[in-house]
């Protein structure tokens, strides 16, 4: 037998030999499960994403979108859902958002390839409806896991959707560009690149709020920023007053 892989471990079985084991001993040795590390973690979760049938969605894709980027950026995208483009090649934001996406973040100056970009949910819903909230809710595991093991300083939300899987009493056009707190990280909502491509209006102000996530990511490491504030989410959220309201566990020196 060689080597099983099972749920979230992989279990090494190799064969016992008379050189290394006690002669009564000859059947098969199973080496204690070992925890997968990062960055094989995230890959097997990406593979999980690829594979899921936990909501009806599945049915109906062609790929699922699990994200992509740099594994330890300092940076992270989350839009609403994939699209038609984004369901035919399995990658997030390869439409025309993602053209506009590319564009704003080479105004940080970033490059794509180096950050990372995901969305709510890993599947295209029907016609591109908004998602269903059981859809989020079935979701939300696979995107609070890369959370945790991508560890960025800085979440960007791209539009109402995004913004409310973090802060559900926060409205997009109130609360975009501002440097929200969301357990030890710092949420900086802006507009969908979508609605600016339908509005002139919605362009500006999404280039406008662009321009200020180097300013996010200096709040998140400084300790004693007063960062700006809002009054959404009660739960999770809070206001950054003061020490201790970055991310202090969060020792990420590579910023993207
Ligand atoms: N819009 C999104 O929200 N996500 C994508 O991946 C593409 C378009």
């Amino acid at each position: 037998m060689g080597s099983a892989h099972r749920g979230s471990r992989f279990v090494a079985v190799y064969r016992a030999t008379s050189i290394n084991l006690s002669a009564n001993f000859m059947g098969d040795l199973v080496v204690p499960e070992k925890p997968l590390t990062f960055p094989d973690e995230l890959h097997e979760l990406v593979e999980r994403v690829r594979v899921c049938t936990l909501c009806e969605l599945s049915s109906g894709r062609t790929n699922a979108v699990p994200g992509e980027g740099k594994a330890t950026s300092g940076l992270m995208f989350i839009g609403e859902a994939p699209g038609f483009n984004e369901d035919r090649q399995g990658r997030p934001f390869v439409g025309r958002s993602g053209k506009l996406l590319e564009k704003l973040i080479a105004k940080i100056p970033q490059r794509r390839e180096h950050v990372y970009i995901t969305n709510v949910i890993k599947c295209r819903p029907p016609e591109n409806r908004d998602p269903l909230p059981h859809e989020v809710e079935s979701c939300w595991p696979y995107l609070e896991k890369q959370i945790d093991l991508i560890n960025p300083r800085v979440i960007v939300t791209l539009g109402r959707h995004a913004l409310m899987r973090f802060f559900p009493e926060a409205r997009i056009s109130r609360d975009h560009g501002k440097l929200l707190r969301w357990r030890n990280r710092i949420v900086f909502p802006i507009y969908h690149p979508a609605a600016a491509l339908r509005s002139s209006q919605f362009k500006k102000a999404l280039e406008d709020d662009m321009v200020k996530i180097p300013e996010g990511i200096l709040a998140s490491l400084d300790d004693q920023t007063t960062a700006i504030s809002v009054d959404t989410d009660t739960r999770e959220s809070s206001r950054i007053t003061g020490p201790s309201a970055s991310s202090g566990s969060d020792n990420q020196l590579n910023l993207f």
